[in-house]
């Protein structure tokens, strides 16, 4: 196998792990698919310098080899708040009011794009197979390949593609495209996002589609795209069940909620989470059930993310302000109803939390393909596993259709799958876990990096 170059916005250096709430599913993926096959990893170091350099730092983590460059307080602005986050973020999870187009931000974008290809170039050799991730580095595969390199390019995308109505409001959307298909390969976590790519590039740029292969033909040229759903590191992860931390963890919610179930959410702070629109879910359910208040408990982690950029301000601000009108209206002197709290928390502790609770609500409005839903099955005591209700609109509900899929816009369909969740009786949460279960052992992180690569290695190059 040749060597692999792994290239993403955000590099997992060791250091920097630990309390990774807000890091999200990709870094955490990464770090699995590379510790398995060595490499390269270059990125963003995270911090922001004046005058940063071009040539990256480099140090040796367990096999894996990670460079990193800084960025200067501007390219932060405009690359990382400002058009990855601030347009093709919301746009890609269909939320066009949220979505801002400058100019400013675009020229950002294409600027620290090229400074990525300026500095990771001379570390590329001609046989190494290249995978760039996600929405901040779609034009670096076509920047590379303005330097001259031909060897074989991939690119993954970890969020949804948004319908062609929805894309076409983007200035420029064919340009960024069009530098998408300099690739030879494209992925997406599920089938639909894949159907709205191939049904872009057919009525948008008039290529030829092949929908049953994933093939796109322009211009003489001939890309791949598939979907590679993503999944955990099984193994890793389950191993967490003998762990002092992850069972000192489940003891104290436990001990903390008596007699009461505890439902658990763990989102980063970001609206496509659906964070306020799964409180009204669950203020809903104390409406319909108030008497209930001394059954169930909701535990909320929300670490912040992006808070330089307003709307998630905002969206932290609307969150508080809700959880406190539920805990206002409902609490007794000896008990609060919502937990919300903001700190992220380790795999370890995640572990535990998860296993002591007996209902999760995984609610997004839209994600590419959510973890934590994989990680909460994962986490279950097989012979007294708890119940997940999972957002429709997730990636993850195209394979974990076991769980009670929810309409996370819908108050009252929220609140109705928090009482059949409570209700359920231990035979069919048992049955639906077996189902649920098989696909987060099996479709794992190290499935998703070997299907990738193999297919990666086995294009024209
Ligand atoms: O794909 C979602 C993503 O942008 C990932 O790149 C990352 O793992 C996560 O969200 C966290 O976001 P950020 O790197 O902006 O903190």
């Amino acid at each position: 196998m040749p060597r692999l170059i792994v290239i993403s916005n955000r590099v997992a250096v060791p250091h920097a792990r630990g309390k990774a709430g807000a890091q999200g599913g990709l870094a955490g993926a990464l770090t699995a698919a590379l510790e398995k096959a060595g490499g390269l990893w270059f990125g963003w170091s995270g911090k922001e310098v004046d005058d940063p350099s071009d040539q990256p730092k480099v140090g040796e983590f367990g096999g894996v080899t990670m460079a990193t460059i800084d960025l200067a307080p501007q390219d932060v602005e405009e690359y990382y708040n400002g058009y990855a986050n601030s347009t093709l973020w919301p746009l890609f999870h269909y939320r066009i009011d949220l979505t801002q187009y400058e100019r400013d931000f675009g020229l950002g974008y294409e600027r620290v794009n090229e400074r990525f290809a300026a500095s990771v170039a001379p570390m590329i050799q001609p046989d190494d197979l290249i995978w760039v991730h996600d929405y901040h580095l779609i034009p670096l595969g076509e920047r590379l390949r303005a330097r001259g390199f031909r060897n074989r390019m991939g690119f993954f995308l970890h969020t949804p593609w948004p319908p062609t109505r929805l894309f076409v409001s983007l200035p420029f959307h064919e340009r960024l495209v069009r530098t998408m298909l300099e690739y030879d390969l494209i992925g997406f976590q599920c089938g639909e996002w894949l159907e709205s790519f191939l049904h872009y590039c057919g009525k948008e740029l008039g290529a030829e589609v092949d929908e049953a292969t994933g093939r796109i033909e322009l211009d003489g040229k001939c890309v791949i795209a598939r979907a590679y759903p993503i999944g955990i590191d099984y193994e890793r992860f389950t191993a967490l069940r003998d762990d002092g931390e992850a069972r000192q963890t489940a003891q104290r919610v436990l001990s903390s909620t008596r007699r009461r179930t505890a439902m658990i959410g763990v989102d980063r702070l970001d609206y496509s989470k659906g964070l306020p629109e799964k409180l009204d879910g669950i203020s809903r359910f104390f409406d319909h059930y108030p008497e209930r208040v001394q059954d169930l408990v909701f535990i909320q982690i929300a670490p912040p993310s992006r808070a330089d950029i307003g709307s998630y301000q905002d969206i932290r601000e609307t969150l508080e302000q809700k959880a406190g009108q539920i805990n206002g209206a409902r609490s007794r002197i000896d008990l609060v109803p919502v937990r919300y709290v903001n700190q992220g928390h380790t795999a370890a502790e995640l572990f535990g939390i998860y296993l002591a609770c007996k209902i999760a609500l995984v609610t997004p409005l839209r994600d590419g393909m959510n973890l934590v839903a994989k990680e909460y099955v994962a986490a279950q005591d097989p012979d007294d596993p708890g119940v997940l209700i999972l957002s429709r609109f997730a990636g993850a509900a195209q394979q974990l259709d076991a769980a009670l899929l929810v309409n996370p816009y819908s108050p009252d369909d929220i609140a109705h799958n928090i009482h059949l969740a409570l209700e359920m009786d231990p035979a069919e949460r048992r049955e639906r876990w077996q189902r649920l279960i098989v696909t987060v052992r099996d479709d794992n992180v190290q499935r998703w990096t070997e299907n990738f690569t193999g297919d990666l290695a086995a294009t024209r190059g």
